[in-house]
C-alpha cells in the first residue's frame, strides 16, 4: 500500500495537459478497456473477477507520451506497470497481487523493427514481439538470425530485460548478450541512451528486469550469422524404449556438444521428446550424432528436416503446418486462452542419477502431472562471466529445467495442478542447484518470494530471498543501481529490485 495519496483525476488531467491524446487513455468504463486488457494476457488465471486490475490503461505512440505518463504518475501518486507482450508468468505487467491503484502502460503501439544488413544490427521497440523481430530479420537476409526465445508472441520488452534464450543459446548466448544499446525512460522522466544512462544502468536492464529501472522503449541488437540451411529434428523416446537411460545420458552429452548443435528435451507423461536445431545440413549432422550421442540410436536421416533458419522458427514452436507469416500473428488463440498454467524453474549443475530419473518418470505418470522442459547450456552461454550481465546461470550449469502444469479454465481452478508443481519442486531440491537454489527470472514464480515494503520502499533484506535465486551475487549490484536511478522505489512490483543505498 502506498503512503502517498493517489489522485486518479489529477493523473488524467496531467496526461491531457501533457498532450497525450485522450484516445490513448482508457478508463475502466470505456468499452475498449476489457478487450485491451485481455489482448495480450497469456495466463487466463489472471483474467478473473477477483484479480486486481489497473484503473487505467495508456497506450503511448511515442517516447514523449511515456515520459509524460511517468511524470504525471509520480506527481499524482499513481504507480505504473509496463506491459510489452504480456507473457509474464505471474501477470505482473497488468495485475497486482495485492490491492493497489495503478495504471498499465501498454507498449503494443511501439513496435517498429529496423534491420540494417550493412552492420548486421537492428533496432527493435519493446512492444514488438519476438515473431516480428525474427520475421524482419528473415525478410532482410537468409544468413542472419537472432538468439532469443521460441514463442513468437513473447514481447521484446519483458524478454530482453529478463535474459531471453532459445535454440541459438549455445552458439550465441542469450538475447542480452547481443544487446548493443537501449533507450530508457527513467523515474525522473528522462529519455536516456546507453551513454547517458551510464554503464551500471545499461548493465542492469540486460537481465535484471526492466520494470525496476524504468521503461525500456527500444533496443539495438547485434544480429548473428546462420547458415542458409539448418536442420531440425524431433525424436520421441518412450519409457519402454529406454527414455530414462537416454535422458540420463543426455545430461552429460547435450551441454558439451559442438556449439552449432542444440538438443533440448520435453519430458511429458512417459515420453522424452528430443527437439533439436543444428546449424548445418543433415549430412553434416549425421556423423556428429553417431559419434557424440549414439544412445539416441533411433536417430537417422529420416528425422532430418532441412530448411532456412527463419522457417525453423515457426516449425519448431507452431508445428509443421505453420508458415513464416504466422510469426506476425499477435492474437491469443482461444485454445491458448482457455488453459491456465503454473510454472517454475531450476538449474542443474550435477547430473541427476539414473534412479532419480526413474522416480521422476513415475511422478510424471501421476494424474494431473505436469511436464518438464530441459534446455542445455554450455558453450557460449557459459563463456560469459557471471557478473557481466545480471543473469548469473553461466559456467558450470548443465541445463535449465522448466516445470509447467496446465488446466482447463472451464473445469478447474488449477489448485490440484499447482499443488503438483509445488510438491514436485520440493521433491527435486536435493538434485538441483542449491545455496542459492537458482531460478530463471523470465520464468517468474512468486512462490520464490515477494517484496516486503517498509516505509514505502521495498526491503533489500526481504528481497534477498527471491533475488539471490534469480541473480546470485548480482542481486546486490542490482540493488545499488536501483538506489541510483530510482531511490524512491517508484517502479516496483512484487519482485522488483529493492534499492540499496550506498551507506549500507
Ligand atoms: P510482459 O509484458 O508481461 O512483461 C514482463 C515483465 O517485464 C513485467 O514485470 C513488465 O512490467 C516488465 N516489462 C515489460 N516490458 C517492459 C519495458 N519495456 N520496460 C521495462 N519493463 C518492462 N523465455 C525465454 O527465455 N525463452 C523462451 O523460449 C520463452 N518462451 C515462452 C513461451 C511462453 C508461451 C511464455 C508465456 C513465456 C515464455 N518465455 C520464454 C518467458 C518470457 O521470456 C517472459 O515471460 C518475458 O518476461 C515476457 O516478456 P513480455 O514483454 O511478453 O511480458
Amino acid at each position: 500500500s502506498s503512503s502517498q495519496a493517489t489522485s486518479s483525476d489529477g493523473f488524467l488531467q496531467c496526461l491531457s495537459a501533457s498532450g497525450i491524446p485522450s484516445q490513448l487513455v482508457f478508463t475502466q468504463s470505456s468499452p475498449s478497456f476489457t478487450p485491451l486488457l485481455k489482448s495480450s494476457i497469456r495466463n487466463p488465471k489472471f483474467f478473473t473477477p477477483s484479480i486486481v486490475r489497473p484503473l487505467y490503461i495508456v497506450t503511448p505512440t511515442n517516447a514523449s507520451h511515456v515520459q509524460a505518463a511517468v511524470l504525471c504518475g509520480r506527481r499524482n501518486g499513481m504507480r505504473i506497470r509496463v506491459r510489452s507482450g504480456g507473457h509474464d508468468y505471474e501477470g505482473l505487467s497488468y495485475r497486482s497481487e495485492h490491492a493497489e491503484v495503478f495504471t498499465v502502460l501498454d507498449l503494443s503501439n511501439l513496435r517498429a523493427v529496423r534491420v540494417d544488413t550493412q552492420t548486421s544490427t537492428a533496432w527493435v521497440d519493446s512492444g514488438a514481439t519476438l515473431g516480428e523481430l525474427y520475421y524482419a530479420v528473415g525478410k532482410a537476409s537468409n544468413v542472419l538470425g537472432f538468439p532469443a526465445g521460441l514463442c513468437p508472441t513473447v514481447g521484446i520488452g519483458g524478454h530482453f530485460s529478463g535474459g531471453g534464450f532459445g535454440m541459438l543459446l549455445r552458439k550465441y548466448g542469450l538475447a542480452i548478450d547481443n544487446v548493443l544499446d537501449a533507450v530508457l525512460v527513467d523515474a525522473r522522466g528522462r529519455l536516456l541512451s546507453k551513454t547517458t544512462m551510464g554503464s551500471d544502468v545499461f548493465w542492469a536492464i540486460r537481465g535484471g528486469g526492466g520494470e525496476s529501472f524504468g521503461v525500456v522503449l527500444s533496443w539495438q541488437v547485434r544480429l548473428v550469422a546462420v547458415p542458409p540451411t539448418v536442420t531440425v529434428f524431433n525424436l520421441p523416446v518412450s519409457a519402454s524404449q529406454g527414455a530414462v537411460d537416454v535422458v540420463t545420458r543426455w545430461q552429460q552429452v547435450a551441454p558439451a556438444l559442438p556449439d552449432d548443435l542444440f538438443i533440448r528435451v520435453l519430458v511429458q507423461q512417459q515420453t522424452a521428446n528430443f527437439q533439436s536445431l543444428f546449424l548445418g545440413t543433415c549430412d553434416a549432422l549425421l556423423p556428429v550424432m553417431s559419434s557424440r550421442f549414439p544412445e539416441l540410436r533411433w536417430f537417422n536421416r529420416s528425422f532430418c528436416k532441412e530448411m532456412t533458419w527463419i522457417q525453423s522458427v515457426p516449425y519448431i514452436y507452431l508445428g509443421s503446418g505453420s508458415t513464416v507469416e504466422d510469426l506476425l500473428n499477435r492474437t491469443t488463440s482461444a485454445a491458448v486462452f482457455s488453459s491456465g498454467y503454473k510454472a517454475t524453474s531450476d538449474y542443474v549443475r550435477q547430473a541427476i542419477p539414473r534412479d532419480v530419473w526413474a522416480t521422476i518418470f513415475a511422478k510424471l505418470a501421476q494424474p494431473n502431472a505436469g511436464l518438464m522442459i530441459l534446455d542445455p547450456y554450455g558453450a557460449q552461454a557459459a563463456a560469459v562471466p557471471e557478473s557481466s550481465t545480471p543473469f548469473p546461470h553461466r559456467a558450470g550449469v548443465l541445463y535449465n529445467i522448466q516445470y509447467m502444469n496446465f488446466w482447463s479454465m472451464a473445469g478447474s481452478d488449477g489448485s490440484v495442478q499447482t499443488k503438483w508443481i509445488r510438491d514436485f519442486y520440493a521433491f527435486m531440491a536435493p538434485y538441483v542447484s542449491s545455496n542459492p537454489r537458482e531460478a530463471y527470472f523470465n520464468y517468474r514464480d512468486l512462490d520464490l518470494g515477494e517484496n516486503v515494503v517498509v516505509g514505502n520502499v521495498s526491503s533489500y533484506q526481504a528481497g534477498m530471498v527471491w533475488g539471490q535465486k534469480y541473480f546470485r551475487g548480482n542481486y546486490q549490484r542490482l540493488a545499488m543501481v536501483k538506489a541510483e536511478i530510482d531511490p524512491d522505489d517508484y517502479f516496483r512490483n512484487e519482485q522488483s529490485i529493492p534499492p540499496l543505498p550506498k551507506s549500507k
